[in-house]
């Protein structure tokens, strides 16, 4: 197996065989307030909306997980063939595979399906020389867009993944700037891996020329577990113990959600479960949630059970939006919230 290829399968089983999941669920300590009267049927409720000029069913994005090995083409085909079916967006893992090895038919699966939102996905510290690398050309990302006819390019940032993964990606200047470089020549957004988007990044990462950001945020996945129980495999002290002392560092998502307000489309993920945690996100301020390691299990078993994933997250997303009386996502957007425990105390102290 090739290097690329081994990272990612181990991703993928890291992922389902190990806790790799942040301590706190953030999403948990935003409280949604009752309406005893709603004044919609359940029936009405309309949960779709407008993302990058295209509908959804819901605010629901599947985010980045894979590409780029055997079983990766099974996963995709699943989430490509379930996601065309529900109307729910969906993104490639890091099309790294694609573009230097050529191994594009996991990721090409997805043109098979007439999924309504497509998202490209290319690493920023490939946009820059690395140590024993050449930094990916703008041409060459306009390549990965077309490997999956993306709609939007994802530009991921992972350098606490980098940090702990032994033989990690560690140059950082510059990328701003290729950042640009790239969403000057095509719809780009900037995504996190885990770690969130303080306030202070997203203002910088406004002047970029995106269109959006998926705040990817402290709550759910953490990628450096994902690399300490891997370094732990090899032997590799050092990113064993780097990743399991940074397991939760980062921005809590609901809060980076808050944070990262500049005025574009904000897709908040970092463990979103349910139904329950999309419509936080969006009476947080959020234009759409999106969903990694949740759904990776029914990824594995088929696009049946992808589907009834969907199904019952939308159904409680619809209940939320019934008991507090939105009939629609804007309604729904309007509404009020309590903030508690850890993520009250970031928000006071950040805003403070
Ligand atoms: C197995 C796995 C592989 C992932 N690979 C990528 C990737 O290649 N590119 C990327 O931008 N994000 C990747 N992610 C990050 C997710 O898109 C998401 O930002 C993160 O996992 C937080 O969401 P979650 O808590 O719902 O998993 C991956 C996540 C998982 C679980």
């Amino acid at each position: 197996m090739k290097n690329i290829e081994r990272r990612k399968a181990d991703h993928i089983r890291v992922s389902l065989e190990e806790n790799v999941v942040q301590t706190h669920n953030n999403w948990d300590d935003i409280k949604l307030v009752h309406c005893s009267l709603p004044e919609v049927d359940l029936d009405d409720i309309d949960t779709s909306i407008m993302l990058f000029r295209k509908r959804l069913s819901m605010p629901l994005i599947v985010t980045a997980i894979t590409g780029g090995f055997k079983d990766a083409e099974k996963i995709n085909r699943n989430l490509a063939e379930a996601c065309a079916d529900m109307k729910v967006g969906l993104g490639v893992g890091s099309q790294r595979a694609g573009l230097e090895e050529g191994d594009e038919a996991s990721y090409t699966v997805l043109k098979e399906f007439d999924v309504p939102l497509r998202i490209g996905n290319v690493g920023a510290p490939q946009l820059i020389p690395q140590k024993r690398r050449k930094a990916f050309s703008v041409d060459q990302v306009k390549k990965a867009m077309e490997m999956v006819d993306a709609d939007v390019m994802a530009i991921h940032l992972n350098y606490l993944q980098e940090a702990a993964q032994p033989g990690g990606d560690m140059r950082a200047e510059g990328v701003l700037d290729a950042i640009r470089d790239v969403a000057r020549e095509m719809p780009s957004i900037v995504k996190e891996t885990g770690a969130g988007i303080s306030r202070e990044t997203a203002i910088r990462l406004k002047g970029t020329g995106i269109i959006g950001m998926d705040i990817s945020g402290v709550s759910g996945t953490s990628f450096a577990s994902v690399e300490m129980h891997r370094a732990k495999q090899v032997g590799d002290v050092r990113c064993e113990a780097i990743g399991r002392l940074f397991s939760n560092w980062g921005v809590p998502a609901p809060v980076s959600v808050i944070e990262a307000d500049v005025g574009l489309p904000i897709i908040a993920s970092g463990g979103i479960t349910n139904g329950l945690h999309i419509a936080s996100s969006v009476v947080l301020g959020a234009s759409c949630a999106g969903m990694a390691r949740a759904i990776l299990p029914a990824a594995m078993r088929s696009a049946e059970a992808v589907k009834e994933l969907l199904t019952q997250i939308g159904d409680e997303l619809k209940v939320a939006m019934f008991l507090t009386g939105s009939e629609d996502i804007a309604a729904l957007a309007s509404k009020d919230c309590v903030l508690t425990g850890e993520t009250k105390e970031w928000i006071d102290q950040r805003e403070g």
